[in-house]
């Protein structure tokens, strides 16, 4: 109840026009939140830097970014050019030189998992063979290979190559099944073609077909959304991804709509239709495995984003490492040329102090929608006072509960996260991403 009478006020003020801006709002409640609990100390910068510090490991995961796109969808924030023939062999050629540079420095280590996102990888088919060789040649490779795919490329000739390099988890881009949302997002395709391009993946033995759905679009109803999904469920596939559309201010998407001055659904259509989400995905037999995704019980998990140490390869890749976040430029020109003159593509680089790393951990967990007791009593200990009044104040607006072993978030906690990831992570994430778009070599770039 008092959750939802400070949500009202605020929601109240914010429609008198007292806090005309939402987003100043929101920045100025992170910067308050992140100096409660992290202290003045954390400096979340970015800085310029022109190599990656590498510590002895056995093991480590991939990640891999191919960013050409055939159609570019105007709503999309990530790092991508159209398509252009003329840029693949060079870039291919960069990233097996960037291969090449991390076998000599690591050694022959272990690649736990390869995660290849984008872009379109698909828009590569033949040359994603190349490099996962290269890949192999170079490491030991032991986990799951997984991919996003866009329906529009998906046939027999392309799923019979996915399989020949090994690729286990498959993921299908197809947002929606409703020609009415699909032609909104600008998507190069119609509905009529989903279910032939879903069947033939789902029946191609991958260990697991996830299927990538978007909800709170404009103009999407509540049975729009349930329809997505109940046509995912039917058509077999084991896992599904809900995204709500991201929209910050700066974002391809925040600047397409607000050049097309569409609204988006408010707060309480969002929290029904999330609610909608999590009822029909758990009446269905699927259980959630994180604020967006749910899957069957017997599938191995297909995730982008949860790992804890990771190197990525390609313009604009982010790693994990030695304590520290780093991305590579995103400028696909000066990735080819830095790796052509025998260097690493490493542009920026932010330190991760000891708390900011417990905490950086603790928002995966979250993430996953539980915490583990036995790790989070190891990494916490009884130090951290604001951490346990933080689970408090939490189990008392009903957003986590506690179990034997775990922490688990209610489907109101994984609301509220979802809503936070939204606003206040992303819009760290695409802060960044929208400098390094623009400038290959950015000084520095703060938070
Ligand atoms: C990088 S895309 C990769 C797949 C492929 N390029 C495609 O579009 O089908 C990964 C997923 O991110 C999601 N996505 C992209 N832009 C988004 C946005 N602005 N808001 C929410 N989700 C988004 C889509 O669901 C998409 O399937
Ligand atoms: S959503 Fe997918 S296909 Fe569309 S531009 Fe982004 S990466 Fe490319």
């Amino acid at each position: 109840m008092l959750f939802y009478a400070i949500i009202s006020i605020v929601i109240s003020k914010i429609k008198l026009g007292v806090l005309k801006d939402f987003n100043m709002l929101i920045e100025t409640a992170t910067k308050w939140a992140r100096r409660y609990m992290l202290g003045a100390g954390q400096e979340f910068v970015f800085k310029h830097i022109d190599d990656i510090e590498l510590p002895r490991m056995d093991k480590i995961d991939l990640y891999i970014h191919i960013p050409f796109c055939k159609n570019v969808c105007p709503y999309c924030p990530y790092n991508k050019i159209k398509y252009d023939k003329k840029l693949v062999k060079p870039y291919v050629d960069a990233m097996l030189n960037e291969i090449e540079q991390y076998h000599r420095r690591l050694g022959e280590i272990e690649i736990d998992s390869i995660y290849i996102g984008g872009g379109t990888p698909t828009n590569l088919i033949d040359e994603l063979a190349v490099i996962l060789k290269k890949i192999r040649e170079s490491f030991i490779l032991t986990g799951d290979i997984a991919i996003e795919t866009n329906p529009d490329d998906i046939n027999g000739e392309v799923i019979n190559k996915l399989k020949r390099c090994g690729v286990t988890l498959l993921s299908l881009g197809v947002q929606s099944f409703n020609d009415k949302c699909l032609v909104f997002l600008g998507r190069s395709y119609k509905a009529n073609i989903l279910s032939q391009v879903a069947t033939l993946a789902l029946s191609s033995n991958f260990e697991s077909v996830n299927i990538d759905l978007m909800f709170a679009l404009p103009g999407q109803s509540i049975s729009d959304v349930i329809n997505d999904l109940r046509q995912s469920f039917s058509l077999g596939a084991d896992q599904v991804t809900l995204y709500p559309l991201f929209t910050f201010p700066y974002s391809a998407a925040g600047k397409y709509l607000k050049l097309k001055r569409i609204k988006m659904p408010n707060i309480f259509t969002r929290r029904k239709m999330y609610k909608a989400i999590h009822q029909f995905c758990l009446n269905s037999g699927f259980q959630r495995v994180s604020v967006w995704g749910f899957k069957k019980d017997n599938v191995p998990r297909y995730s982008s984003v949860t790992r804890d140490c990771y190197i990525g390869l390609g313009a604009g890749a982010g790693s994990f490492v030695s304590s520290a976040f780093y991305f590579n430029t995103f400028s696909i020109r000066e990735y080819i040329k830095t790796l052509s003159s025998g260097k690493l593509p490493v542009a920026l680089k932010m330190g991760v102090g000891k708390k900011l790393s417990r905490y950086y951990w603790l928002y995966w967990r979250l993430y996953d929608t539980y915490i583990p007791k036995k790790y989070f009593k190891e990494l916490f200990g009884e130090e951290d006072k604001k951490i346990y009044r933080l689970l408090w104040l939490s189990k008392i607006l009903g957003l986590c509960r506690e179990e034997t072993n775990q922490f688990s978030l209610t489907e109101r906690g994984a609301f509220w996260l979802h809503l936070m990831q939204n606003y206040f992570v992303l819009n760290y994430i695409n802060k960044v991403w929208s400098v390094a778009m623009k400038e290959a070599w950015p000084d520095r770039i703060k938070i």
